[in-house]
């Protein structure tokens, strides 16, 4: 008793001094223990590099879900395409901009375009709507997932800056069976194609996938410092009914507050979104997220009749409001918890220097 004591506080001395890197077998052990005393001090020392390295502001991004249309069939996702329960929607051009114009005027300085793999938004399509976006003074995030590199570098060139594509689970042989006739591989390999066109690079992946151990979740977050993510995205899956996966546990707010301390502790200066499917399983999962080394929020800007149709997981809020509601719930939100709302485009900080500097 007295050793495990002992071996305890040798932990606990471990986890507070910042000069010592975490043993691989604490971080499994904080892991698997979401809930422990370990656990509650990484995320307070992820809450005090998030404020030395990114300070207190949160930065907003409003999100616009342009298109539920997805090729895909991942096994969790109510998008997917043998769902056929979905009511399937597709914004025009002209909606989707005046979106972002009306993101504009509610003060979003950044706009996310997200859709299911859609193809009938071709390279072209989207590269106008994305050049329309910039004349109104916006930072345009992509996250419409797995395409041609020459698309990719097509949308850069149109003025996207940031681009959003998780790579939902480091384990190969998991993604193959939740992804059908998809790889880990070609993912990683596109996610690299990405940085190398200079996008900030958005990666993540899900808490408490079936099948995922603290192995998994572990090699989750080395593989999202390998690619030198810029943003990581971290959610509780949720099952969806209308899934194959529908009758599996989801994951928790506590073991996703977990993995967001460890991004923040790895990846000190990332953009990490205090995520939507947090703020679903919990009314505080949000700003639990924020005060776990989260620095960014993504309120919905997608017009209101379309809302219910995003379901990606089921019980998402924010559907029967306004997107000037999410605007001020979001803020009230954030200054509630003694952080402060960004008023910059908020950059990373690395990206940026690197845009001053080219290396
Ligand atoms: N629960 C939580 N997150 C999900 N996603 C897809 N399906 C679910 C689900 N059932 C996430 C994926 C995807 C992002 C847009 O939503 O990580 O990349
Ligand atoms: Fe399509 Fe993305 Fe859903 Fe997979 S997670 S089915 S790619 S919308
Ligand atoms: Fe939409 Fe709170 S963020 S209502």
């Amino acid at each position: 008793m007295k050793q495990r004591a002992n071996q305890s506080n040798a932990n606990e001395r471990e986890v507070l001094n910042s000069e010592v890197p975490l043993e691989r077998d604490l971080l499994l052990e904080i892991i698997a223990n979401p809930s422990g005393p370990l656990a509650e001090q990484v995320m307070a020392k992820a809450d005090m590099l998030r404020a030395e390295h990114v300070g207190p502001e949160v930065h907003l991004r409003g999100l616009i879900e342009f298109s539920n249309y997805c090729r895909n069939n991942c096994l969790y996702c109510g998008l997917r395409r043998d769902n056929r329960q979905v009511n399937r929607y597709r914004m025009t051009p002209q909606e989707i901009i005046a979106a972002a114009e009306q993101g504009a005027i509610l003060g979003y300085k950044t706009v996310v375009l997200q859709s299911g793999e859609d193809l009938t938004f071709t390279g072209e399509i989207l590269a106008d709507i994305i050049r329309e976006i910039k004349k109104i003074g916006l930072v345009v995030t992509l996250s419409v997932g797995e395409r041609e590199p020459r698309e990719y570098e097509l949308w850069r060139n149109a003025g996207a800056e940031r681009y959003l594509m998780r790579h939902e689970t480091s384990d190969p042989d998991l993604y193959a069976k939740l992804d059908p006739g998809q790889t880990l591989e070609k993912r990683v390999s596109l996610l690299k194609t990405l940085k190398s066109l200079d996008y900030q690079l958005g990666t993540g992946f899900m808490v408490g996938l079936p099948g995922q151990t603290a192995e998994t979740l572990l090699a989750d977050v080395e593989l999202a410092r390998e690619l030198q993510a810029e943003m990581v995205g971290i959610g509780p899956f949720i099952p969806h009914p209308g899934t194959p996966l529908g009758s599996c546990p989801g994951g928790t707010l506590e073991q996703t507050c977990v993995m967001v301390a460890l991004i923040r502790i790895f990846l000190p200066f990332s953009l990490i979104p205090a995520t939507t499917a947090l703020g679903s399983i919990s009314p505080q999962g949000r700003e639990s997220a924020l005060k776990a080394g989260a620095n960014v929020v993504m309120p919905n800007l997608t017009p209101r009749i379309h809302r219910a149709d995003y379901q990606i997981y089921p019980g998402k809020i924010c559907l029967g409001e306004e997107a000037a509601e999410c605007r001020g719930c979001i803020a009230g939100r954030i200054t509630s918890i003694g952080r402060q709302v960004s008023e910059g485009p908020g950059h990373n900080p690395i990206w940026l220097q690197n845009q001053i500097n080219p290396v």
